[in-house]
């Protein structure tokens, strides 16, 4: 705790009671494997006098499931995560920043943490106000130290999404660096089933719609997007066929006419939907569905 300022330094999430996998591409959840692999392995490691990875780096847009990722390790450790908050930390008086960072890290590592400085670009963004030059760059060189001198038993973890402002030598001292692309289309699919829950069944004709009209969100706004839905679902504003008709309206304005046309016809392929209702939703002409995906089925079912 700052004592001026009386802000946390460090927040915690306990997931070892559970916490659903996150949904990552192939090479991602390796990496992530691997790290907790070293861990839950380490004994082996040491046989061989080698040391688990002591540090490492997530890279990758907002909402991708980098501090997700971390708390999946964290649980996969059977710890806690805690989370040093940067914004905080700089928030103290100037002079202090060192000090109340180096006792952060302290604590974290006398309890062999899994510890994340999430956001690290925090500290170089505010490189842009001029007076705060001589704090920051001691508040890196606490970090880099830190860094460097990691214990073994602890894991020592750091999150951006901007990547191009962290101090090359800072970023040079990961052991590891996570890179996170945009989410694969499997995943978005994944996502909006798991975001679905207890409404899976009565949304599931719509499920490869809304996937390929979330195909660019990241999995944190189809949450939102899903979750959304879900509430006005709940609270009976409009059938599930309407509600997912606006949602795919809003989104169908971004999406390529060739884009709508597969749409359409994926739809109309599954059988669930008349011509009549995806051409409504996707703006494709009726004939131009017949065309490229046989006759209309009487009407559409499995919606309410
Ligand atoms: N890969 C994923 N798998 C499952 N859920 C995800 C994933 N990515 C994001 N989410 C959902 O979105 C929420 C926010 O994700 P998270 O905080 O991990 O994103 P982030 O990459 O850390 O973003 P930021 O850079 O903005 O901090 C998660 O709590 C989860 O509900
Ligand atoms: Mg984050």
């Amino acid at each position: 705790m700052d004592s001026d300022s009386r802000l946390a330094l460090i927040r915690e999430f306990d997931d070892r009671r559970g916490l659903e996998p996150p949904l990552l591409s192939a090479s991602v959840h390796r990496q992530i494997e691997s790290i907790v692999l070293e861990r839950l392995e380490s004994d082996r490691l040491a046989a061989k006098g080698i040391t688990p990875t002591r540090s490492a780096i997530l890279v990758g847009p907002p909402g991708v499931g980098k501090t997700l990722s971390a708390r999946w390790i964290a649980a996969r450790l059977r710890k806690p995560l805690w989370v040093l908050d940067l914004t905080a930390v700089m928030s103290s008086l100037l002079g202090k920043t060192g000090n109340n960072l180096r006792a952060a890290l302290d604590h974290a590592k006398a309890n062999s943490a899994v510890l994340l400085l999430d956001e690290i670009d925090a500290i170089a963004k505010r490189r842009s106000d001029e007076s705060d030059i001589g704090e920051l760059k001691r508040l890196v060189t606490v970090i880099l130290q830190e860094v460097d001198q990691w214990p073994a038993t602890g894991l020592l973890l750091a999150a951006t999404n901007h990547p191009e402002l962290v101090d090359p030598a800072l970023w040079r001292r990961f052991e590891a660096v996570v890179q996170f692309g945009k989410s694969e289309p499997a995943a978005v699919s994944a996502a909006v089933r798991r975001f679905l829950g207890e409404d899976l069944a009565t949304f599931e004709p719509w499920v490869d719609a809304l996937s390929s009209t979330l195909a660019d969100a990241s999995l944190s706004d189809v949450q939102r997007s899903i979750t959304a839905l879900r509430r006005r679902h709940a609270l009976n504003e409009a059938d599930a066929q309407l509600l997912v008709g606006q949602l795919l309206g809003d989104g169908m304005a971004s999406l390529s006419k060739a884009q709508r046309l597969a749409l359409a016809i994926d739809l109309a392929k599954s059988g669930q939907h008349t011509h009549q209702d995806v051409s409504k939703l996707t703006g494709v002409a009726r004939d131009t569905i017949r065309r490229h995906a046989g006759p209309s089925p009487r009407r559409g079912r499995g919606l309410k």
